[in-house]
């Protein structure tokens, strides 16, 4: 072991630690629920360095856990309990190419962070239409890893999407190089496909190609509040019928979003209590001054019970700040029981109008908070602790079988348990319960046939012996 830790230190010069307090924060989620330990971290500055790293651990079977922005809400970068693992941080390797802009795409490193390459898009006249609240953090690397959605896969669908090539170390330390941007490409399997939502178990990603899109001329944002999620719906389908191709975003929040955010010191938008609320925004190519006036038009007509439309860039912020906020104002009240849940667009105000009165009846007291990606039918559909409870203790003994009772409803209407976050260590074991054997069966052999050390990311996606954690703890603590 140590032979392989020395190799793996050779292998990035410099650019490793071993010191606990460096260590740190890298050893605990975004939430602070999912904690690790690890013999020590690299932060690798090129491919070969990546390469040689995982040789290195490969010839020493030394557990290796890809890091990038550490924003993931899975655990999915925090390494098991044992401590035998090595931390990989790609946040050195954080370089960005210039816009291809005949090509429309980007190559960036995966360290790079999400609202660089942002910044790098806009400045060529292009735009990445990929986003979340996290974008100041999450980098390419992660955001491939867990086939990151955001607020704008309505329109531009998921990273998956927005991949045109990409370049990964797979577990043997062979340098998989698929970066070319083909926009066609039938020369065998596409492996590529198999690293994009992996979570770090089948390999390194190290480079990728980005899909830009031209830069919008036109963006107007608005905030409507209406009655029901059926109605949020029947708006979403009256925008994309009347105004076609411009619907760029259409995020939900319950009015107790809206009210979590405003003890935040952010203004609720509307000055209606509309029990449900959608932030929509619309982007257009061309210079399109009318579209404003169409949306005003539509909206009036529309079966709303409110509305605004941002009126300036610094309002359309502002409006944006509050969706953005609603997952650290949710954090900071106490620890909730999340699902990161996905079911046909179609039956999603179906689900909701039965889960939500189930739940609440089954844990009296317990308050949902289900919000997100309407169109994508994808809702972060939490469960709160009573108010005033304890919510740390109250999310530990009721956490498991009110995660089943969800799940189960999810898988029930044909749905998925993992939206856009992924599986990561906190949900190996619902995978393993409610997963099609056919698809685990698969997914074992895809595993065993790139990574038979078991050496990359372990304990992930597929836990070792399916239980939630592998090793981490999972603490539910309080903010
Ligand atoms: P990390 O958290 O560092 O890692 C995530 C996973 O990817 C881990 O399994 C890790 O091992 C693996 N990984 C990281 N880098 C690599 C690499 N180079 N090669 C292989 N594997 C790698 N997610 C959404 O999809 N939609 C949202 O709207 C959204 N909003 C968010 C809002 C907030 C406030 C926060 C904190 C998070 C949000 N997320 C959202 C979750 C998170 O930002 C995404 O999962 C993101 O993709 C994680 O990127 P990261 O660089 O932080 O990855
Ligand atoms: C979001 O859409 O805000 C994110 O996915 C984060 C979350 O679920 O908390
Ligand atoms: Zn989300």
């Amino acid at each position: 072991m140590t032979s392989a830790l020395d190799a793996i230190r050779a292998a990035v010069g410099d650019g490793w630690s071993a010191d606990p307090a460096v260590l740190a924060p890298h050893l605990v989620d975004w939430r602070g629920r999912v904690h690790g330990a690890a013999a020590m971290i690299v932060w690798p500055r090129s491919t070969a360095q990546v390469a040689a790293v995982v040789r290195a651990a490969a010839a020493g079977r030394v557990p290796l856990v890809p890091q990038g922005g550490n924003t993931g809400m899975v655990g999915g970068a925090t390494p098991d309990g044992t401590g035998t693992g090595v931390v990989v941080a790609l946040n050195r390797m954080d370089g960005i190419g210039a816009p291809d802009l005949a090509g429309l795409t980007l190559v960036a490193e995966a360290g790079a962070i999400l609202a660089n390459v942002h910044a790098a898009a806009a400045a060529a006249g292009a735009a990445f239409p990929l986003d979340l609240a996290a974008k100041g953090s999450a980098t390419i690397g992660g955001l491939v890893a867990t086939n990151a959605g955001g607020v704008q896969v309505l329109r531009h669908g998921t990273m998956r999407a927005r991949i045109a090539g990409l370049e990964a170390v797979l577990p043997s330390g062979a340098v998989l190089d698929q970066l070319s941007p083909l926009v066609k490409d039938t020369s065998g399997y596409d492996i590529k496909q198999l690293l994009i939502g992996s979570e770090g178990t089948l390999g390194i990603v190290t480079r990728v190609a980005l899909r830009l899109v031209a830069a919008a001329r036109t963006t107007v944002v608005a905030w409507a509040g209406v009655a029901s999620p059926v109605a949020a719906l029947a708006l979403l389908q009256r925008l994309r019928g009347d105004l076609g191709d411009v619907v760029e975003s259409f995020e939900l929040l319950p009015l107790a979003g809206v009210e979590l955010v405003a003890a935040h010191g952010l203004k609720p938008p509307l000055a209606t209590a509309a029990p449900w609320q959608v932030l929509i925004e619309l982007a257009s190519v061309r210079a399109d001054p009318g579209l404003a006036a169409a949306l005003a038009d539509l909206l009036a007509d529309a079966d709303v019970l409110d509305a605004v439309i941002a009126q300036s860039e610094a309002q359309a912020s502002e409006l944006w700040r509050i969706r953005e906020t609603l997952p650290e104002a949710e954090r900071r009240d106490g620890v909730a029981v999340k699902h990161d849940i996905a079911v046909p667009v179609v039956a999603l105000p179906a689900f909701v109008a039965a889960t939500t009165p189930a739940i609440e009846a089954a844990w009296p007291g317990s308050r949902v908070l289900g919000f997100g990606h309407l169109g994508d039918g994808n809702l972060h559909y939490n469960v709160r602790a009573p108010a005033g409870s304890d919510s740390a203790a109250w999310a530990a003994a009721n956490g498991a079988a009110i995660t089943t009772a969800i799940n189960d409803r999810v898988i029930a209407v044909g749905g998925s348990i993992a939206a856009e976050h992924g599986i990561g260590s906190v949900k190996a074991g619902e995978l393993a319960r409610v997963a099609d054997p056919v698809k685990l069966a698969a997914m074992r052999a895809i595993k065993a046939a790139l990574d038979p050390l078991g050496i990359m990311n372990p304990g992930k996606v597929i836990g070792r012996d399916g239980t939630i954690g592998n090793g981490n703890v999972v603490r539910q603590r309080g903010p």
